[in-house]
Formats: C-alpha cells, sequence, structure tokens
C-alpha cells in the first residue's frame, strides 16, 4: 500500500462530535480513488461504480494529520478494483479501511471502456519510453 496523499483536519472537517466528519473522509477517499484511477488506466473519463462496506475504526481531531493510502486489487477489463486504508500519520492508527472500490474507465457515450492495462505503471517509466 502506498501513501500519497496527506490531509491536515480543519475545524471545517469536523461533525457535531468535534471529531473527522465521515463525509468528509468519504469525499477524500474517492477523489484519491478517482485520481489513482485516472493515471493508472490514462483515462480521464474514469469513475466510481462500487465501494464496499466502510468500517470506521477509529477517528481523528482537529490538528491531525492522516494519510490516504491505495492500492491496486485488480485489473479488469473497464474496471480497476482498489482497496484502500486512511491512518493517522503520526500514530499510524488506523481510522478507515475500503477493500473494494471499483472503478470503471468510459468512452465518450459513458459506456464502459476496455483500458487495456494489466499492471501498475509508473509516470516516470512512461516518460523514459
Ligand atoms: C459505470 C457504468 C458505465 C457501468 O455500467 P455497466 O452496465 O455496469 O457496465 P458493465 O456491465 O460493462 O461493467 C463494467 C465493469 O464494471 C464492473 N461492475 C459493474 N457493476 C459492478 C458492481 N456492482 N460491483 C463491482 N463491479 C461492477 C463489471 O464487472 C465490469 O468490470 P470489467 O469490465 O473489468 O469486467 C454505469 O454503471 C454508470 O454509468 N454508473 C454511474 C457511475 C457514476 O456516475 N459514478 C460517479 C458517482 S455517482
Amino acid at each position: 500500500m502506498r501513501f500519497h496523499t496527506r490531509k491536515w483536519i480543519k475545524p471545517q472537517d469536523l461533525n457535531p462530535n468535534g471529531t473527522l466528519f465521515g463525509g468528509r473522509l468519504l469525499e477524500w477517499i474517492d477523489e484519491e480513488a478517482a485520481l489513482y484511477a485516472i493515471i493508472q488506466l490514462e483515462n480521464p473519463r474514469t469513475v466510481t461504480k462500487f465501494m464496499s462496506e466502510i468500517d470506521f475504526k477509529s477517528s481523528a481531531r482537529e490538528g491531525d494529520i492522516v494519510e490516504i493510502g491505495t492500492d491496486v486489487v485488480k485489473f479488469g477489463k473497464a474496471s480497476l478494483t482498489l482497496k484502500c486504508e486512511v491512518r493517522n500519520k503520526m500514530t499510524r492508527e488506523v481510522i478507515i479501511t475500503i477493500e473494494k472500490i471499483v472503478m470503471v474507465s468510459l468512452d465518450e457515450e459513458g459506456k464502459a471502456r476496455p483500458h487495456g492495462k494489466t499492471k501498475i505503471e509508473y509516470v516516470k517509466d512512461r516518460l523514459e519510453d
């Protein structure tokens, strides 16, 4: 699992309990998954199709730094299945895990389009080609 993105918990990210609002965290995760899939599949028309059960294991407070990790579970035909973990950057305590996020590559008409990818590629290697 690679942790690409860090977030700082600010007042506008809190729920009335004074801890990180779950909807904000899901927004960050969805954006992270979308960016990851768009970069891997080289198609900006890539959308979220499915997210498995979400399990908030712990929370975060104002001022905490969290990091969002993503890993590939499977390259499908038009899909890319990811998993995700968010943890506290300093304590490494896990805040949430999502075992399955399915992203789908689309064509101009919004229909599933095979992406032809089978493994993780790094942009630096693409630039060397
Ligand atoms: C994404 C979308 C085009 C897929 O349409 P579809 O008719 O299910 O297409 P397909 O049956 O060809 O499936 C495409 C891929 O998604 C996968 N898939 C479809 N439904 C799935 C589900 N419920 N769970 C997991 N994977 C699923 C299929 O297995 C397939 O994978 P593969 O191509 O790697 O084999 C369509 O559902 C859609 O437009 N949804 C809205 C997406 C969106 O707007 N998301 C933004 C958030 S609101």
